[in-house]
C-alpha cells in the first residue's frame, strides 16, 4: 500500500462542486473529488450512487451541469474525449462496448486500424499492433478469435488491453472484476501492481470491498449523488465503510433461516448440454436452495442454460414433479414454471430500449397480468412493478424509465425483479449478485430465501463461495464439466469447498 499524500501539488485530478442532472434524476450533487498522483483511489457507493456518471465526466463523455474539473493542472472545460485521452486518461467502461463479430485484435485497436494501400484494414499490422497490449493482461487469448467466441471474463480482459492503447497515465476501471473469474482477477491485480510501479494513477470502482482493501490507498464514498467522504483505506473498517455507503447499519448480510425442505421438484438425469458439461444428474427439492460452484469454464452456466432450454442439449432427461418434461426452448421452460436469471443480464435478460415496467412484466405476460380485461391487467401490472421498485430500492425516477438509462447494477436488479414476478416453481440464478451493491445483495438474498420458504426450488450458481455457503442448503461442485462433489453446507468450511472447486479429491470421497 502506498503512502498517502495530500499536498496540493500531488493532486492530479481535481473535480470541484460537480453537479449532473438527468430528467428526473440528480445523478451528482456538488461533488468534490480529488485524486493524487500515483495513488490507487477507490470509488464506492450503492447502485445508482453516481460513480459511473462521475467517471464519464472525467472522461468528457458527459459534460457537467455545474462545477469545474482540472486534469494534470489543465482546465478540462470544453475538452472532449480525444483531448483527455491525449492527457493520458483512459476509461474502462462498466459495459463491455466490444464488437462481438470483430476479432480480438480489431477490438483492441478499434478506431486506430492501420490500412493498406488499397484502403483496407491491414490485418497483419493490426495484429502486430494489438499484441503487446493484450500480452500485458493475458497470455491465453487468441488475437484472431472473434470476441463473441470468448468467455465473458476474457472479453473483459480485452477491454483492459484496449484501454492500454492510449498509454494511460490515469487509468479508470469501472467494475472490472464483476465479469472476471478468479484467475483473471488475479491477472488483473498483477497488472495493476505493475501499473502502480510505473506510477500510473488508478481510479477503481468495485462492489467487492475485500478487493478495495487489497489494492487501494484511499476511498471516496458516494451516496445518492453526493460525496460522503474521502479517507485512507486503513482508517475505515469494512463495517464503517458499508455504513457510509448505505447510510444505515446492515446487521446480517445473508438473512438465512432454517428452511423446510420438501419433495423433489426437479430431477435432472444424465444431462449432456452441447457445450462443456457432461453427464449431469441431481435432484432439487421444494424449499431448497441448491448451490452450484466451480471455476469459470467448469460448465455451471451451461447446465443452467440446458435446463432452461436456452441452449440445445445433446441428451438427458428432466423431470418436474415426477413428470418428464420436453423443453425445446425457453418458452417451454417458462410454461413449465422454470425461471432463469442469466449471467450476462444486459445482453440476455434486458430489452434496453424498453421501460422498466415492460421489462419486468415480460416474463409474466400471459400468465399473471392477462387474467381479466385490459384495464385489470394494466392496474395489476402497475402495482406489481411499483412494489418491485420499492422492495428493490431501484434508483429510477419512474417505472417508465428506459432500461438503458439505468445504472449498471440497477439494470441487473430489473432483470431479477422480472423473474421474481413470474410466479415460477423453480428459479435458477446465475451469478445474481454480480455488480450489485452491498445493500442490494442483502435484498436479493432475502428474496431468494423467501422464494424457498414459499416452496420454490432454487438453484444458485455463484463464484463467491462465502455467499453460497451462507445462503444454500446443499452445494454441488463442478470441475471440468462434471459434477464431482456434493456437500451439505452446514458444517462445511470455505477452505473445504475451495479445495473441491480447485479439483481436489479426498479419501473416502463421495465423488460421483
Ligand atoms: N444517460 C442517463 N440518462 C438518464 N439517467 C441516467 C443516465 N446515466 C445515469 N443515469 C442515472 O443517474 C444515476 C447515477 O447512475 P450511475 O450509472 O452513475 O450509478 P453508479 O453509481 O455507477 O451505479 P452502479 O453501481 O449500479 O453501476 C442513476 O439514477 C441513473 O439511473
Ligand atoms: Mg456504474
Amino acid at each position: 500500500m502506498g503512502t498517502v499524500r495530500n499536498a496540493d501539488e500531488d493532486v492530479v485530478i481535481k473535480a470541484s462542486l460537480i453537479s449532473k442532472y438527468f430528467p428526473g434524476v440528480t445523478a451528482l450533487d456538488n461533488v468534490d473529488f480529488e485524486v493524487c498522483k500515483g495513488e490507487t483511489h477507490a470509488l464506492v457507493g450503492e447502485n445508482g450512487a453516481g460513480k459511473s456518471t462521475l467517471m464519464k465526466i472525467l472522461y468528457r463523455e458527459y459534460s457537467e451541469d455545474a462545477g469545474s474539473l482540472y486534469i494534470d493542472g489543465r482546465n478540462a472545460k470544453g475538452m472532449g474525449i480525444p483531448q483527455v485521452r491525449n492527457l493520458g486518461l483512459s476509461l474502462i467502461h462498466q459495459d463491455l462496448n466490444l464488437v462481438p463479430m470483430f476479432t480480438v485484435a480489431h477490438n483492441v485497436c478499434m478506431g486506430l486500424e492501420p490500412v493498406n494501400k488499397l484502403g483496407f484494414i491491414d490485418r497483419k499490422e493490426l495484429k502486430q499492433k494489438a499484441a503487446p497490449y493484450l500480452k500485458e493482461i493475458s497470455s491465453d487469448i487468441d488475437l484472431d478469435a472473434k470476441v463473441e467466441e470468448l468467455s465473458i471474463s476474457q472479453q473483459q480482459l480485452v477491454t483492459v488491453a484496449r484501454a492500454l492503447v492510449a498509454h494511460p497515465r490515469f487509468l479508470i476501471l469501472d467494475e472490472p472484476t464483476a465479469r472476471l473469474d478468479q484467475k483473471s482477477t488475479e491477472a488483473l491485480f498483477d497488472f495493476l501492481d505493475r501499473c502502480k510501479e510505473k506510477g500510473i494513477t488508478i481510479i477503481y470502482i468495485s462492489h467487492r470491498l475485500e478487493e478495495i482493501y487489497r489494492i487501494c490507498d484511499r476511498i471516496t464514498v458516494l451516496r445518492d449523488g453526493a460525496k460522503i467522504l474521502t479517507a485512507p483505506v486503513q482508517e475505515l473498517t469494512q463495517t464503517e465503510l458499508v455504513k457510509h455507503m448505505v447510510g444505515r447499519e446492515l446487521k446480517q448480510q445473508v438473512p438465512k433461516e432454517e428452511s423446510s425442505i420438501g419433495e423433489v421438484v426437479l430431477s435432472v438425469r444424465n444431462l449432456n448440454p452441447v457445450a462443456k458439461a457432461k453427464d449431469i444428474s441431481f435432484d432439487l427439492h421444494s424449499g431448497e436452495i441448491l448451490g452450484i460452484v466451480g471455476s469459470i469454464g467448469a460448465g455451471k452456466s451451461e447446465v443452467a442454460r440446458a435446463i432452461f432450454g436456452a441452449d440445445r442439449k445433446k441428451s438427458g432427461g428432466i423431470r418436474m414433479g415426477g413428470k418428464a418434461l420436453k423443453i425445446r426452448g425457453p418458452r417451454d421452460a417458462i410454461d413449465a414454471g422454470i425461471a432463469l436469471v442469466p449471467e450476462e443480464r444486459s445482453k440476455q435478460g434486458l430489452v434496453t430500449t424498453e421501460s422498466i415496467r415492460k421489462n419486468m412484466t415480460l416474463a409474466a405476460l400471459g400468465k399473471k397480468f392477462c387474467a381479466g380485461g385490459f384495464w385489470i391487467k394494466q392496474r395489476k401490472e402497475k402495482e406489481a412493478v411499483e412494489k418491485s421498485i420499492k422492495d428493490f430500492k431501484l434508483a429510477t425516477p419512474s417505472p417508465e424509465q428506459e432500461a438503458r438509462l439505468l445504472s449498471g447494477g440497477t439494470q441487473q436488479k430489473v432483470v431479477i425483479g422480472k423473474w421474481l414476478l413470474s410466479d415460477s416453481k423453480i428459479y435458477i440464478f446465475d451469478e445474481p449478485t454480480k455488480g450489485i451493491d452491498v445493500g442490494g445483495k442483502h435484498d436479493i438474498y432475502k428474496m431468494i430465501v423467501d422464494l424457498a420458504r414459499n416452496g420454490a426450488g432454487v438453484i444458485f450458481i455463484s463464484n463467491e463461495l462465502d455467499e453460497v455457503l451462507a445462503l444454500c442448503d446443499r452445494t454441488l461442485v463442478m470441475f471440468n464439466g462434471r459434477l464431482v462433489r456434493e456437500v451439505i453446507n452446514k458444517g462445511t468450511t470455505k477452505d473445504e469447498l475451495l479445495f473441491y472447486v480447485m479439483g481436489g479429491k479426498d479419501n473416502g470421497s463421495k465423488n460421483r
